[in-house]
């Protein structure tokens, strides 16, 4: 399987990068030739790309993941109001700005306490496994709410690839912060940072997300690579992942940092307990109707069955 080989990308960082890009095509060329890599890689986006990418289409498998049959959301909704805040704090910035975020060459650096260390370039990332089309319902903490369906595998592929040590007890994302790129507003403390426990980050829902509505990320929704994790406050969702740290004690995240009081390290949606400023209880659904619309919030965004366990005797209002 490619997996063996991966290892071979921690020169990019230090290589220049057309040598990188060339020796990138040999690797993947080699690999080709021993019938390691998967069909779908054949249809995959030709590996030199240009640095700002337009929207490409993915080839996709059905995804492992429980049938949403709540309207999706209308594509041109999903990508015109977003919370990016580095490209600005309004939800009309992210669509307006991102567009001059360069999302090749990218590459995701892994590091802290795993056994295999290193930098993997996008490409191989994306092509590592068969990329999934998975619907989930998205809800913000802001209480409105989307349905999306997106393209991805499981980050859990990635974390068994890393080889975690056992004293790794949780996973931290930090997005790009590019001030060359972006424009990063004070008051917050660049780069965003997002967090899970480990065993968040194993459960086969939290999806490595590379796409969505079958083709490549646009930029304001986190291109090149973001995680969605479905049950959580869209908040614990990084966008723009540079870096994935492994550690033995729970991460600083950006949101929990600056209001402790507003926004839990866990951010499990839960319609009992409110906001200190507004109630949790119901979300504006973004969908096709003209009007707005009002839906009752479930625990756990509707993933009840699926996580309730991974919080088996905590205390949900004190862990909020
Ligand atoms: N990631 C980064 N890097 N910067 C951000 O401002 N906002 C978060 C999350 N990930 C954010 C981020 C919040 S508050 C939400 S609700 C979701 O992204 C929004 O995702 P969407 O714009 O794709 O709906």
């Amino acid at each position: 399987m490619l997996i063996g080989k991966v290892p071979e990308f921690k020169s990019s960082e230090i290589t220049p990068r057309e040598k990188f890009l060339n020796r990138r095509n040999m690797i993947f060329g080699g690999l080709a030739a021993a019938g390691l890599a998967y069909e779908w890689h054949k249809k995959m986006p030709p590996l030199y790309t240009p640095s700002v990418l337009a929207a490409t289409k993915l080839p996709t498998v059905p995804g492992k993941a429980p049938v949403v049959t709540d309207a999706v959301t209308p594509q041109g909704k999903a990508t015109s109001y977003n919370n990016f805040y580095e490209f600005g704090t309004d939800k009309a910035d992210p669509k307006a700005n991102a567009g001059k975020l360069h999302t090749r060459p990218w590459t995701i650096k892994i590091d802290g306490l795993v056994n295999k260390p290193q930098t993997i370039d996008i490409d191989a990332l994306m092509r590592y496994r068969p990329l999934e089309d998975r619907t989930y319902r998205f809800r913000c903490v802001e209480a409105w709410s989307m349905v999306i369906p997106w393209v991805g595998y499981s980050l859990s592929e990635l974390i068994k690839f890393a080889d975690p040590k056992p004293s790794a007890k949780y996973v931290q994302f930090y997005s790009l912060a590019d001030r060359k790129q972006m424009d990063l507003p004070s008051g917050f403390d660049w780069p965003y940072s997002e967090g899970l426990r480990m065993d968040e980050a194993m459960h086969p829902l939290t999806l490595l997300t590379f796409g969505a509505y079958g083709q490549t990320l646009e930029n304001q929704q986190g291109a090149p690579v973001r995680v969605i994790v479905p049950w959580k406050y869209g908040f614990k969702s990084a966008k723009s992942i540079v870096r994935i740290h492994f550690s033995d004690s729970q991460p600083q995240t950006t949101w929990n940092d600056m209001a402790p009081e507003e926004y839990g390290f866990y951010a499990n949606v839960n319609p009992a307990h409110s906001h200190p400023r507004w109630s949790q209880a119901h979300e504006r659904r973004i969908d096709s109707s003209v009007f707005p619309r009002t839906v009752p919030t479930l625990p756990f965004n509707g993933y009840q069955n699926e996580v309730a366990s991974l919080y088996t005797g905590m205390d949900l209002n004190r862990n909020f």
